[in-house]
């Protein structure tokens, strides 16, 4: 299903309406989180939510899609400052995993992390943004749909967009740790965000294009409980003729 709303706001909103309609469901939900600058909206709404006794993620199972290898979780670049910036410090305690930042053997951080998320059962609900060269979490072009988690090497595509939120003199970490294609494809529902007209192009390549590992995702189209949040400038392009509204039953 594809919601196209009307503005970035929005889509933040809509999103974190979704999370609580799955903790209101099942409050011991097992829920896969994204970071960047979409899902910010949504993380200010789901704050609110808690505060207002709307929602409680007390028994909920939080798992981070990704981080970055070599920073320490005090480093404002880290994906866990992030999350303590964005939820984490403002809300109840809540249970919430991340890809270890500073470990000595990635490779084994990796594969406990997927045990982690294999022994709580696989997501019920995975929220996902989009890179601009279509990675989900951090699986770059390439990454086979077989992978599940793993030490990925950044695309130089994205290691030069992230080195805007860097800043000068800061070097982009080039590997991370990312849950893989084939677990987030394992979730119950994913819910995917995307913003502005940056995300357009690759959002339709993605949606209408064909299937394969270079655009990864683009396999969210084989995904049989599939929700796709827009705002209505990344929509505009994606969504170019009326045929194509008329086939998506908009
Ligand atoms: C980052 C993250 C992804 C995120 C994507 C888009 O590299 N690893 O999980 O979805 O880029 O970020 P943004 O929302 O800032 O465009």
């Amino acid at each position: 299903m594809l919601k196209i709303e009307k503005s970035s706001e929005m889509v933040g909103f809509a999103a974190a309406a979704m999370v609580a309609k799955q903790l209101i469901k099942k409050p011991d939900s097992v829920i896969a989180l994204p970071t960047g600058a979409t899902p910010i909206s949504m993380y200010e709404t789901i704050v609110k939510f808690v505060k207002y006794g709307i929602i409680s993620i007390e028994k909920a199972q939080l798992f981070n899609l990704d981080e970055y290898v070599g920073l320490t979780r005090e480093d404002p670049m880290s994906f866990a400052y992030y999350m303590e910036k964005h939820l984490l410090s403002r809300i109840e305690r809540v249970q919430h995993n991340i890809p270890a930042t500073d470990t000595k053997d990635p490779e084994r951080e990796a594969s406990d992390y997927e045990e982690k998320i294999e022994k709580a059962g696989g997501f019920d609900l995975c929220l996902l943004g989009i890179g601009i060269d279509g990675h989900i979490g951090f699986n770059e072009p390439g990454t086979p749909f077989s992978s599940i988690t793993h030490v990925a090497h950044l695309h130089p595509s994205t290691i030069e967009r992230n080195s805007k939120e860097f800043g000068r003199g800061r070097i982009v970490p080039d590997i991370a740790i990312t849950v893989g294609i084939k677990t987030i494809m394992k979730s119950r529902h994913i819910v995917l965000m995307a913003t502005g007209v940056e995300k357009s192009s690759i959002l339709k390549e993605s949606l209408f294009g064909e299937i394969t590992s270079d655009v990864p995702a683009s396999v969210l189209q084989l995904h049989p409980n599939l929700t796709i949040l827009v705002d209505k400038e990344c929509a505009a392009k994606v969504i170019s003729n009326a045929s194509e509204f008329h086939r998506m039953n908009l």
